[in-house]
């Protein structure tokens, strides 16, 4: 296992289109283990493999909710491989996204609450769930990024704009204190 590069914005390899996945090996599964072991090292709840440069329909996503209020996190491991979301409700909830790739920066986002969902595991395996609260979320911005889309370009330009203002700041300071 290794951990790997994760790619930030603006670099043009997060808004490639994500090829979906055709074989089930052992390099598949080698992928998911570096995946995982880089998300947890960030740390993030959701990574797509895209976000590490490799542009295939593959994430990997670990809420790491605690068994009880309060409680240890308890590691929880998703894999969704090619995954579709065949139904959303109509009704909309807003969350407060951040990511990987757009780093320290958060901005709430409107995305249906409720979805059902088809993916494959790294068998090949078909799976298909009703899923809603933060793992609907996740779900769909990690899925988001199998496109070539970010949390950011789901808000208003001006919000956007501040957005990516925070962040150069934020890249400027880190990059004084590593000075
Ligand atoms: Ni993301």
């Amino acid at each position: 296992m290794a951990i790997r590069r994760i790619y930030e914005t603006p670099d043009p390899v997060l808004r490639q289109i994500s090829k979906p996945v055709a074989t089930f090996d052992d390099e598949l599964k080698a992928l998911v283990a570096d995946m995982l072991e880089t998300m947890y090292e960030a740390p993030g709840i959701g990574l797509a493999a895209v976000q590490v440069g490799v542009p295939v329909r593959l994430l990997v996503i670990d809420l790491q909710e605690p068994e009880e209020e309060g409680g240890e996190p308890v590691r929880d491991p998703r894999v969704f491989i090619n995954p579709q979301i065949l139904w959303h409700s109509d009704a909309e909830v807003p969350y407060t996204e951040g990511c990987l790739s757009v780093p320290e920066q958060y901005a709430e986002v409107m995305r249906p609450d409720k979805i059902r969902a088809r993916w494959q595991d790294v068998d090949g395996k078909s799976h298909e769930q009703e899923i809603d609260g933060l793992l609907a979320v996740c779900l769909q911005h990690e899925m988001d990024h199998l496109n070539g889309v970010l949390f950011i370009d789901h808000l208003s330009r001006l919000k956007r704009d501040m957005v990516l203002k925070k962040l150069a700041k934020w890249r400027k300071e880190q990059s004084l204190k590593a000075a």
